[in-house]
């Protein structure tokens, strides 16, 4: 297949297309696909459409300011990489490539537990990617330790520990399609674990801790050298308690519609957490984030920052590195001109008079 000319793909929408021409089908069907009907999996954007957007007018947009900040450090720009397992799937340099595009891109790559390269790996590909690793807690917890201290060795700046995937989602597009083939990998969280042979979403899965709890997060969060956040959050009450177990922040996410069908989607589990706990931690979302006015409704919800998942894999399996740059270059580009056309320029300005439920969202 020839090369794809990566600037004739304009949109998100038209990179996921040409992953899927680019990705081997069990490949695509993993990466694509969501739990069981996927009815969270299309409502996770359908979410962010039913807002709509309430410009502000003549309030001067000629200079626009994009940053934020996230643990207290300033940000270019709110668009992190959601963690993402077994990017190899996707391109040979896999974690690497993407790395290089967080660099090129000054955006914050999070490292999956089932990464198929190791942190020592990644942080000797782009060293100046601002990174953090993402943990799924191993019933052997000594094995989690191991990779929490290789993350702070390697110049991780957070932990975010994720706690959606107990069991792991009924997923009918990989059962249909085959498990999707293992590839050469370094995957440290399988080596620490003693797993060898092929190793597969599937195989890495199986020695995540189904009983973990709130006391487990807390003894992380107290041991831990980083700040650590929570991923997939969905209530208020749980909120509360990572307020109260002392951790950083929280992302509010349903794992991009794969773990649980049917619950809720970022976009309508953000408002009421962020009133929880939104002046005491740092509160993020994902899931859906398509267009860079998704990422101005989830600021004037009151989200710090989003993760963008899919669209990151999708750049990656159509053009490597610079597939992912162009694909956050895309939505950054979005991101500005919104801002603008909001008549909100400065990111840290939205707030809740920017949106609306938009009255064509269906009534039901
Ligand atoms: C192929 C794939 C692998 C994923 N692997 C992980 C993972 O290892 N750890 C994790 O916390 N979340 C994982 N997620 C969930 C993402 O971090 C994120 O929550 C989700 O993809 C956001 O939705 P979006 O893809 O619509 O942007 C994965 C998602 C996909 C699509």
């Amino acid at each position: 297949m020839s090369a794809p000319d990566l600037d004739a793909l304009v949109s998100p929408d038209e990179w996921e297309r040409a992953a899927q021409q680019a990705l081997d089908p069990a490949a695509h069907a993993y990466i694509a696909g969501g739990a069981t009907d996927e009815i969270t999996l299309a409502d996770n954007r359908a979410a962010w459409s039913r807002l709509a957007l309430r410009p502000r007018a003549l309030v001067g947009v000629g200079t626009r300011d994009a940053s934020i900040e996230l643990l207290g450090r300033r940000r270019p720009h709110p668009i992190l990489f959601a963690p993402t397992a077994y990017q190899r799937l996707a391109h040979t340099e896999g974690e690497c490539d993407t790395a290089r595009a967080a660099a090129a891109t000054g955006s914050i790559m999070c490292l999956s537990t089932l990464a198929t390269t190791s942190p020592e790996e990644v942080a000797a590909a782009a060293p100046d990617a601002p990174r953090w690793f993402q943990l799924y807690v191993f019933a052997d917890r000594g094995v989690s330790r191991e990779l929490v201290a290789r993350a702070a060795d390697n110049g991780f700046e957070a932990l975010v520990v994720t706690v959606d995937l107990t069991l792991f989602g009924v997923r009918e597009r990989e059962l249909r399609q085959g498990e999707a083939h293992p590839v050469p990998a370094d995957v440290a969280s399988a080596a620490a674990a003693g797993v060898d042979g092929a190793v597969t979403p599937a195989s890495l899965q199986a020695l995540v801790d189904p009983d973990l709890r709130w006391s487990d997060i807390e003894r992380f969060a107290a041991e831990s050298p980083l700040p650590v956040l929570v991923k997939g959050i969905l209530r208020p009450e749980d909120a509360r308690r990572a307020v109260e177990h002392g951790l950083a922040g929280l992302i509010v996410s349903n794992h991009g519609g794969r773990q649980l069908d049917t619950v809720l989607s970022g976009a309508d589990a953000l408002p009421a957490i962020v009133d929880e706990v939104g002046d005491e931690i740092d509160v993020l979302v994902d899931g859906g984030i398509r267009r860079g006015t998704d990422i101005v409704k989830a600021l004037a919800l009151g989200a710090r920052a989003v993760c963008v998942g899919r669209p990151v894999i999708y750049g990656l399996a159509v053009g490597g590195a610079a597939g992912v740059q162009r694909v956050i270059e895309i939505l950054l580009g979005e991101f500005d001109n919104a801002l603008g056309l909001s008549g909100c320029p400065v990111a840290t300005e939205l707030d809740r008079s920017f949106v609306t439920r938009a009255p064509w969202a269906a009534v039901q």
